[in-house]
């Protein structure tokens, strides 16, 4: 038995007293009574009876022990040419002033923020300033519409809106205002103030009264010290695609959250403190939350937070000057990210203009991995590149080579094993047996999952419950499927619900679905998730048109294309419909969405025996090789 196993067995063997170990690197102002609480199981607590405060494990501790001149933050924006470094006591200076602010305008413990930003230092401050008043902040990604952001303020109720004028998006500025008020005209709750980043690209109009000029507010401020919060109270909400176009709210807790993360970042990264720590994602995404907020800051990391694109910004040699100029040891983004790099650069000639030298590790998630990317990634990095599998349910990787402990072979296509804490099965979707090694089944996490996985959902505990606890009771449902191999490998191999990856974000087809139903002239629609070379998966619309309907096909198509942009928004990367004549259903009414998609991929498929009407899959396939799907 190697290291690795050993230490597994020992996380699964004594959870409670594995995980009161990792806490000890965690500062609290009170200690806990329970490291795991299941007094209301199925929903479990780690930490109970503690007191910390999350922002205080982040910035206030380091500068106590001397790291206050290391850099926390690395500012890098290709697309306004800003590079700033922002060192662990400016970072709380900052920090403690904005959260000033927010206590001037009235936020205090358990009031709900939300933060719609850019990829600015701005974004972090706002973060940590909630968390360090013990107020609950909701970061909504700048690439989602109005409406998106509408749902969001109805659901969480903020008090305050922070904001900024725009964000950049390659060389387009898009302005964050205008979405920003519409997005309150829309919503029922009314926020009470709105804090305005104004940024020199473009100056934000304010409304009178609401709306507060974030320098301003911050000029007239008193910095404020940490409020103790309990292990168990939230955090954050993090709302991500559900089956339905209303969002989930994640909860993550304080307490566990702390330590899972600070627990990942030697033992699966293997960073040390000081060192430099990459996540190119967003903040708006849960690995911006994890990887480049708080996790490297908890555990004394330096983090970048980068404000471009791999490519464009202003070359597929983006990434490797950030790392060679930074120093950056480690790197996590999204497989699509280097599939964008490669499309552009495919031997990679940009990497003989930069010094890698620094840079140990590459890990990517958040979609599935082509074994031919990763390879191609290896081959030219020539360092190990990690691919593991996590959601943002669990905030933290479920399935990981786990560096810390012991590197295990990389096996590609797969994440590899379950990370200490994880219990992870795959089981028989009907009768719940274990399947054996290499057949593929639902995977499951077996109860309770370890520190730092989402509390609840926000308001809706028994939406919690159906949508992941009883499916599999004992179990955690993650809605992938896959299987393992003979030696424990896990391979993640698709959704089992109406998710869909798109550039590695988590997107709702039902929600896209809602969207098409709504417009006039659709009687009934379906949306799948076909594969693409860039992006893994893109969505695709079929619609059958009410009898009647007036206009022109590509009219119609059009102006879905155009709805889905604005209700969902331009991270939905909703371009391709089609209108057909039927859709094809079981006799008992369902639609056959995974036939559909097998199609459009051109895969070999068995005829489901429900099927009413066959002879639809060959309209479909004839709907589909007219915009350059189904060819074969
Ligand atoms: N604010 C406003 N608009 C945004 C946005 C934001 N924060 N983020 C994305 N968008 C827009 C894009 O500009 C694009 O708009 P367009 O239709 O006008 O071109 C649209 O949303 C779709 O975005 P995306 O799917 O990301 O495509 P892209 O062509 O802009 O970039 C990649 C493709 C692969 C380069 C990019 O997705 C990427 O870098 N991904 C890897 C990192 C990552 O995001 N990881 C997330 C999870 S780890
Ligand atoms: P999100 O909640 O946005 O992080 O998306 C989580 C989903 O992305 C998972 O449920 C998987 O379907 C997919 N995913 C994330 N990482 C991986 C991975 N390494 N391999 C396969 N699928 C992944």
């Amino acid at each position: 038995m190697g290291l690795f196993d050993d230490v597994q067995a020992r996380s699964l063997a004594k959870p409670e007293i594995f995980w009161a170990e990792a806490a000890s690197e965690i500062d609290w102002y009170k200690p806990y009574t329970k490291v795991l609480d299941g007094s209301d199981a199925p929903f479990y607590r780690w930490f109970s009876g503690g007191e910390l405060n999350t922002c205080y494990n982040a910035l206030d501790r380091h500068v106590e022990q001397g790291r206050g001149e290391q850099t926390a933050l690395i500012y890098d924006s290709p697309v306004t040419d800003t590079k700033e470094n922002i060192t662990y006591s400016d970072l709380l200076k900052r920090v403690a002033k904005f959260a000033g602010s927010l206590a001037q305008l009235g936020v205090a413990k358990g009031d709900r923020v939300i933060i719609y930003m850019p990829m600015i230092p701005e974004a972090a401050v706002a973060m940590l300033a909630c968390a360090r008043l013990g107020a609950v902040h909701s970061v909504v990604f700048g690439g989602f519409a109005a409406n998106e952001l509408a749902t969001r303020i109805d659901d969480c109720s903020p008090k305050v809106i922070v904001s900024a004028s725009c964000g950049i998006e390659v060389s387009k500025v898009i302005p964050y205002k205008p979405l920003l008020d519409e997005a309150i005209d829309l919503s029922t709750h009314k926020p009470d103030h709105c804090v305005i980043w104004q940024r020199p690209q473009i100056e934000a109009s304010m409304t009178a009264e609401r709306d507060v000029d974030w320098a301003e507010i911050e000029g007239q401020a008193s910095a404020v010290d940490c409020v103790p919060v309990a292990a168990t109270d939230p955090l954050y909400i993090l709302y991500t695609s559900g089956t339905t176009g209303q969002p989930k709210g994640i909860v993550r807790d304080n307490g566990g959250h702390a330590v899972a993360l600070h627990w990942s970042m030697k033992n699966i990264y293997n960073v040390e403190p000081g060192e430099v720590f990459w996540g190119a994602s967003d903040v708006g995404w849960v690995v911006g939350h994890s990887y480049i907020v708080y996790g490297p800051l908890i555990y004394g990391a330096t983090s970048v937070m980068y404000e471009g694109k791999p490519v464009g910004t202003p070359d597929p040699g983006a990434f490797w000057r950030v790392i060679s100029e930074h120093n950056v040891s480690v790197l996590f983004t999204a497989p699509t990210a280097f599939r964008a790099i490669r499309q552009q650069d495919p031997d990679a000639s940009y990497l003989d203009k930069y010094d890698l030298s620094c840079f140990r590790t590459l890990f990517l998630a958040g979609e599935r991995c082509d074994p031919d990317t990763l390879n191609w990634a290896l081959d030219k990095l020539k360092v190990p590149v990690i691919d593991h599998w996590w959601q943002t349910e669990t905030g933290w990787p479920i399935a990981s080579n786990c560096l810390g402990i012991e590197e295990l072979p990389i096996v590609a296509g797969s994440p590899a094993r379950s990370v200490p804490g994880w219990d992870v099965r795959i089981l028989d979707a009907d009768d719940h047996s274990e399947m054996p090694a290499g057949d593929i089944g639902a995977i499951v996490c077996k109860l309770p999952l370890p520190p730092g996985t989402f509390s609840t959902l926000w308001n809706a505990k028994e939406r919690h419950r159906q949508a992941y606890l009883t499916g599999f009771p004992g179990y955690y449902e993650t809605g992938d499927a896959g299987y393992k191999d003979e030696n424990g490998y896990i391979y993640v191999m698709s959704r089992t619900d109406d998710i869909i990856n798109v550039a590695g974000h988590r997107l709702s087809t039902g929600a896209m679905e809602e969207v098409l139903a709504a417009h006039e002239d659709v009687a009934e629609c379906a949306v799948i998730g076909v594969a693409d070379k860039l992006k893994g998966q893109l969505p695709l619309g079929f619609m059958v048109l009410k009898a009647g309907a007036q206009k022109s096909h590509s009219d119609v198509v059009a102006e879905v294309v155009q709805k889905v942009r604005h209700d969902i928004g331009p991270v939905a990367a909703f371009k391709l419909a089609v209108v057909v004549g039927r859709l094809p259903k079981t006799r008992s009414g369902k639609i056959l969405r995974a036939t559909m998609r097998k199609i459009a991929d051109s895969e070999d498929f068995k005829v489901p025996a429900t099927i009413d009407d066959p002879v639809i899959l060959d309209e479909i396939r004839v709907a589909l090789q007219s915009i350059g799907y189904g060819n074969t």
